[in-house]
């Protein structure tokens, strides 16, 4: 198949561009679209074929369910039950922007989009070509990350066609995303509020308008048995991981350095922040972000991976030294990566 490239430019969106994009969803076909986490491979949520055909094209596990997006707020009623005043609260706060809820599914939604869940994962986000091609296809976009399953979440274009190309419709390049990481996702079907996946919306914002701390799912921070039951199906498969090693290293950057070099080669590499470079002179590295700025980090950190990852590399040593807000995602996202081999070089010599 000949994947359609079409250029948007978020500032001076061009309509035909728009259109066709949109039209090619509205007739069952996979548009990979920009949001501000990650690229989706977007295609009609209501029809189970063009649903089918995105698991295939990913290569995804059947069981693991797709985000349903909307364009507006107002559009959850017809696709969701029993919404429960939370979840107005958050995507009063929230929407459109970087946060998933899970909620009870109405029987519009097919078995595909949902894994059979009787429960659906429904986000608005705000990249302006996203909504408008969400829009004027005038149907709910169901869209995981339009990389390969397993592979680290595309955030430009080339990305998506490295992973993808021949095997969709259509590509929109709309730039490289502003977030960089996926969107938190919230399960409202429980009795209390709980973090499936962290994410581009901080836990923090998300307790503030809560009032209270949000219960974490135990598959955010281990390892999952491919047996047991976990409330977001995609946090037990292996993920975000490129063909190399990943190992998570923890302490400060002299011990990690220490450690680094005592069993780093020529097929190693490092990925850290601006801050850290300087104490790797002894291995090839890769800067994704600034702890100035940890919104960097998070913008950075998939590009980074895949960079790294096309070299002759066998080990990735990726650093993140703190993990507040956004980068608790960061972490997760290379915990995740290292299949949680996690080392902590103030510990191992
Ligand atoms: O930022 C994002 O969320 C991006 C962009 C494209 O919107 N999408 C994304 O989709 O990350 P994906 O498929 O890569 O991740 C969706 C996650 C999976 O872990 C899946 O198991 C979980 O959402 N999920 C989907 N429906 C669910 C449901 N009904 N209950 C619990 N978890 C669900
Ligand atoms: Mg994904």
């Amino acid at each position: 198949m000949d994947t359609k490239y079409f250029k948007i430019d978020q500032n001076h969106m061009d309509r035909d561009s728009i259109e066709q994009a949109a039209e090619m969803i509205r007739r069952g076909g996979l548009v990979a679209i920009p949001t501000e986490t990650v690229y989706g491979l977007g295609a009609n949520a209501l029809d189970e074929n063009a649903v089918l055909r995105i698991f295939q094209a990913k290569g995804r596990p059947r069981d693991n369910p797709l985000i349903v997006h909307i364009a507006k707020t107002e559009e959850l009623e017809n696709y969701c039950v029993d919404i429960p005043k939370e979840a107005y609260d958050l995507a009063g706060a929230f929407w459109p922007g970087p946060l998933t809820m899970v909620l009870k599914a109405r029987p519009n939604i097919p078995a595909a989009t949902t894994a059979g869940l009787d429960t659906v994962a429904v986000r608005c986000p705000e990249n302006p070509v996203a909504r408008a091609i969400i829009e004027a296809a005038g149907v709910p976009v169901a869209a995981p990350s339009a990389n390969l399953s397993g592979k680290p979440s595309p955030t430009r274009a080339e990305h998506v066609l490295n992973d993808l190309n021949g095997r969709i419709d259509a590509v929109v390049d709309g730039g490289p995303c502003d977030v960089g990481v996926e969107s938190s996702i919230v399960d409202l079907t429980g009795p209390e509020p709980r973090l499936l996946r962290p994410g581009g919306l901080p836990a923090e914002k998300l307790e503030e308008v809560l009032g209270k701390k949000l219960a974490v799912d135990p598959a955010v921070y281990g390892e999952v048995g491919p047996d047991e039951t976990v409330r977001a199906p995609g946090m037990k498969h292996k993920h975000y991981a490129p063909q190399a090693q990943v190992v998570f290293v923890q302490g400060s950057a002299q011990s990690a350095a220490r450690y680094i070099q005592k069993r780093a080669n020529e097929k190693a590499a490092v990925l850290c922040p601006a801050e850290e470079q300087k104490f790797f002179p002894f291995v090839r590295v890769a800067v994704y972000g600034s702890m100035d700025r940890p919104e960097t980090l998070a913008q950075g950190l998939f590009s980074g991976l895949r960079e790294l990852d096309t070299r002759d590399t066998a080990v990735i040593y990726a650093r993140c030294p703190d993990s507040a807000g956004i980068l608790s995602a960061v972490v997760n996202r290379l915990l995740k990566a290292a299949g949680f081999n996690s080392v902590d070089s103030e510990m191992e010599a």
